[in-house]
C-alpha cells in the first residue's frame, strides 16, 4: 500500500464485484434500448472500461470532460465543459458514467445539458458515492459503494491529478493535503 494512503476502503476484488452487480443489473435494465455510457473523464476510466464490459448488451460508448475542482478537495461550483461527446444523443438512452457524487453539482449541470439536447433517458452510474455531501438535486441510478466523507483516490481518482494509477480505492492521507 501507497504511503501517502491511510487505508484501503474498497479492495480490488471488491471492486471486482461491484462492476460484476452493476452490470448485471444495468444488463437487465437497458434491453432493447439504445444504450450510450457516457463517462466523464478523467475520473471514470478504469470503472468505465471494467463496467461496460460486464453489460452483456450492444452499446455506445462516448466521454465528456468537465471541470468544476482546481487543485484542491472541495468542489467549486464552476462547471465547465472542457471536452464534448462526439455523438448526437438525440434518443439515445444516455448513462453516466461518474468515479464519485460528492455535492452533486458537476453531475447536475451536466444532466440538464443533456437533457435539452433531447436524450431519451438519462441515468447516473457512479463508483462511489458520499451521500452526506449533497446540495444539488441528484440521485444515483446505480451506486457501488458508499464512502465516508474522506478524500479518497485510486482506480481512477486523483488528488492534484495523482494517485489515478492505484488498483484500489484508499483513503488519503490528510497530511497530503492539509498543508
Ligand atoms: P461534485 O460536483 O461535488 O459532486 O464533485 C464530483 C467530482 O469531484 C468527482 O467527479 C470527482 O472528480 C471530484 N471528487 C469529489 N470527491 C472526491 C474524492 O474524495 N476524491 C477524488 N475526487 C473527488
Ligand atoms: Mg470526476
Amino acid at each position: 500500500m501507497l504511503s501517502d494512503v491511510e487505508k484501503i476502503l474498497v479492495t480490488e476484488e471488491e471492486l471486482r464485484e461491484i462492476n460484476k452487480r452493476l452490470g448485471a443489473q444495468i444488463t437487465e435494465d437497458y434491453k432493447g434500448k439504445k444504450l450510450l455510457v457516457l463517462g466523464i473523464l478523467k475520473g471514470c476510466v478504469f470503472f468505465m472500461t471494467d463496467l461496460v464490459r460486464n453489460i452483456d448488451l450492444p452499446l455506445s460508448i462516448d466521454f465528456m470532460t468537465v471541470s468544476s475542482y482546481g487543485s484542491g478537495t472541495e468542489s467549486t461550483g464552476r462547471v465547465k465543459i472542457t471536452k464534448d461527446v462526439d455523438i448526437d444523443i438525440k434518443d439515445y438512452d444516455v448513462l453516466i458514467v461518474e468515479d464519485i457524487l460528492d455535492s452533486g453539482k458537476t453531475l447536475n449541470y451536466v444532466s440538464d445539458i443533456l437533457r435539452t439536447r433531447g436524450a431519451r433517458s438519462i441515468k447516473i452510474a457512479t463508483l462511489l458515492d458520499k451521500p452526506e455531501r449533497r446540495v444539488a438535486p441528484i440521485t444515483p441510478d446505480y451506486v457501488g459503494c458508499d464512502v465516508p466523507d474522506e478524500f479518497v483516490v485510486g482506480y481512477g481518482l486523483d488528488y492534484d491529478q495523482k494517485y489515478r494509477n492505484l488498483p484500489y480505492i484508499g483513503q488519503l492521507r490528510r497530511s497530503v493535503y492539509e498543508k
